[in-house]
Order: C-alpha cells, then sequence, then structure tokens
C-alpha cells in the first residue's frame, strides 16, 4: 500500500494528540502509524482511521522503517533521539526550540517559507507556536510593503506548557471558585484570573527566551535579517488559543484597505473584521480551527506617515502553533 510510516513521538502529550488527528482529518497518506509515548503510557490505546493502535515505549530503535517522525516530547528528549531518528533515515519534524536557530535546520510555516523545508539535512524544525501564528497574518504583508519593525504583545495559552498547563488551569479555576487553595506547578504563579508575564526563562536584557524567539525565528523565516521585533510574552488563563495584538512598521505605506485585500487572499488566513457588527478575532473562536483570525486592522495613529498599521490575531496553539503546522510540513513531501 502507498503512503509513508509515520511516528508520532510524546503521543499522549498536548500536541502529541492533535497531530494524530491533524493526520486523519487531513487524509495524510499513513500507511502505518507508530505512536510512541514514555513507559508511562505504553499499552494505552488511541482510536485513529478507525482502528485502535497501542502506544509503545519510545527506544532508539522504535525509528527503523520510519518516513517520517513528528516530535513533540520536549527539547530534552528530540535531542536524545535526534541521531536514533536520522541514521535510521527518517524525516524529524520537531516540534521542540532544539534545533531551530542551527543552520542547516529549516525552520518552517509552509504558508511563509515552504521552499525552505527542501533543503533539510534529515531535521526540520517547527517554530515557536506564537511565532508561527503571527507570521501567517505578517508574511503577506511583508512581500507586498517590507516589514521593518513590529511590537508584539501576545496573550499565550495554558496549552502552551503542555497537558499539564491545561489541566492547571482547570483545576484552579475550580479550586479558586470553591474557595480552595491549589498551589501553582505548572506555572509560576496562579494562572487563573490572572495574567503572568513571564514565559520561559530571563536573559540579560530583561527579555524571556520565549520573546527573544518572535525576534530570531521571524528573521530566519522571512529571511530579512534586519527585522526589528520587540515582544512581551503573557500568559492568560485561556484553554488553547493564543492572541497577539501586533503594531507594524513597513518600509512603504499601507492602507487598512490594502492589507484587508491582502490578507483576505492569503493562505491560512481568516479575517475577522467587522468592528461595527463585533466582529474581530477571540480565542474563544479560533480554538479548534486551521486558519489564524486577522482582524483590528488599523492605521497606526502614533504616526505621521502612513508605514504603520496595527492589528489583533488569535490562532489555535495546538495546531497552527504545533501540530497542524507539522503535519503541513509534512505534506510538502507528500
Ligand atoms: P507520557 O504521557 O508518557 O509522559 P505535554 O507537552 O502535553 O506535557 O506532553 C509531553 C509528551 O512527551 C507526552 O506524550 C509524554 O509522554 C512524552 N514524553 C515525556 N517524557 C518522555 C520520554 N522519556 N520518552 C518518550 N516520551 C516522553
Amino acid at each position: 500500500m502507498a503512503g509513508f510510516t509515520v511516528a508520532v513521538a510524546g503521543a499522549t502529550g498536548a500536541v502529541g494528540v492533535e497531530m494524530v488527528k491533524a493526520l486523519e482529518e487531513r487524509h495524510f497518506p499513513v500507511k502505518n502509524l507508530k505512536l510512541l509515548a514514555s513507559a508511562r503510557s505504553a499499552g494505552k490505546t488511541v482510536f485513529f482511521c478507525g482502528e485502535t493502535l497501542r502506544i509503545e515505549e519510545m527506544t532508539p530503535e522504535s525509528f527503523k522503517g520510519v518516513d517520517i517522525a513528528l516530535f513533540s516530547a520536549g527539547s530534552d528528549i528530540s535531542r536524545e533521539y535526534r541521531k536514533a531518528v536520522t541514521d535510521a533515515g527518517a524525516l524529524m519534524i520537531d516540534n521542540s526550540s532544539a534545533f531551530r536557530m542551527e543552520d542547516d535546520v529549516p525552520l518552517v510555516v509552509p504558508e511563509v517559507n515552504p521552499e525552505d523545508a527542501k533543503k533539510h539535512k534529515g531535521v526540520i524544525a517547527n517554530p515557536n507556536c506564537t511565532t508561527a501564528i503571527m507570521l501567517v497574518a505578517v508574511a503577506p504583508l511583508h512581500r507586498a510593503r517590507k516589514l521593518e519593525r513590529l511590537v508584539a504583545s501576545t496573550y499565550q495559552a495554558a496549552s502552551g506548557a503542555g497537558a499539564k498547563g491545561m489541566a492547571e488551569l482547570e483545576a484552579q479555576t475550580r479550586a479558586y471558585l470553591a474557595g480552595e487553595e491549589y498551589a501553582p506547578s505548572a506555572f509560576a504563579h496562579q494562572i487563573a484570573f490572572n495574567l503572568i508575564p513571564h514565559i520561559d526563562s530571563f536573559c540579560d536584557n530583561g527579555y524571556t527566551k520565549e520573546e527573544l524567539k518572535m525576534l530570531n525565528e521571524s528573521r530566519k523565516m522571512l529571511h530579512a535579517p534586519e527585522l526589528l521585533v520587540s515582544c512581551t510574552s503573557v500568559r492568560v488563563p485561556i484553554l488553547r488559543a493564543h492572541s497577539e495584538a501586533l503594531n507594524l512598521e513597513f518600509a512603504e505605506e499601507i492602507t487598512p484597505e490594502e492589507a484587508r485585500a491582502i490578507l483576505a487572499a492569503a493562505p491560512g488566513v481568516t479575517l475577522v473584521d467587522d468592528p461595527a457588527a463585533k466582529s474581530y478575532p477571540m480565542p474563544k473562536d479560533a480554538t479548534g480551527k486551521y486558519d489564524v483570525l486577522v482582524g483590528r486592522i488599523r492605521q497606526d495613529v502614533s504616526r505621521r506617515d502612513k508605514r504603520g498599521l496595527d492589528l489583533f490575531v488569535s490562532g489555535d496553539q495546538l495546531l497552527k502553533g504545533a501540530a497542524l503546522n507539522a503535519v503541513q510540513i509534512a505534506e510538502l513531501f507528500c
């Protein structure tokens, strides 16, 4: 039977579960699916395309005969298994941050830079979720008017911290409403009814690593080494869709009408921009959707020229920000 032998490493995780669903929903040509996780999950079952599949404990031998390995088990596991995967001749599509900035590892969003995927040497990296969601909206505008500077404020869901982050938000919200204590463990502070302006660790310049990913990964994917990006990343009590307020400065003038026309034709974008009808992107509406929702498009009134735009985006962190993007990268090789 034609098709690929696909492995999902981290198949029980928040992203891994969505990878399996996306393979099925998008009719990816799977000949054989191997579901891999830790020993804790070995023997659990998952339903895929009408079949019941068993989770196996991941070992270096798991990749024999595998064509494509979708990894979402964290950076340490990706580093540990890279050699076993590539030695087995499999293409590793890695959702972690382990290899993203390596010169020989393409960093790919298929709507942005699909041509880079073909230059791989065994590993392709999936970008940071917030960057992936942002660039689906920003890349078409950049192609039209050349983006020079971007200021982002993000509103990132609990799913960014994996299944345990989502579970903590739900349980802590229940506990809070019942007047009970629930000590944080997935997050640095209480996330229920709170905001935490701290995602990933802090760097010497006061930014977090998450915020600097927006700069470095955008430059790499847009092939724009001069691009200036400043970001403030905030964890919010939302289950799984990230939102971002973006202020964009272009080399050339661009009006909101022109931006709307460009975005209406852009792949992966749904324009939701009718404020009079109270229509704008919201995480509740982006949840479960493949497309990134883009709206609140307006001219930046803090400038004397027309080179600035403001907009708001929401995208499903587990889908376009992770699992869907990985499966779309695999589709480039079908
Ligand atoms: P498991 O469920 O068996 O621990 P999340 O990001 O949602 O927390 O998910 C992390 C994923 O990585 C899970 O599928 C988890 O499996 C998997 N994982 C964690 N540690 C290992 C390991 N040592 N070997 C293989 N998979 C692992």
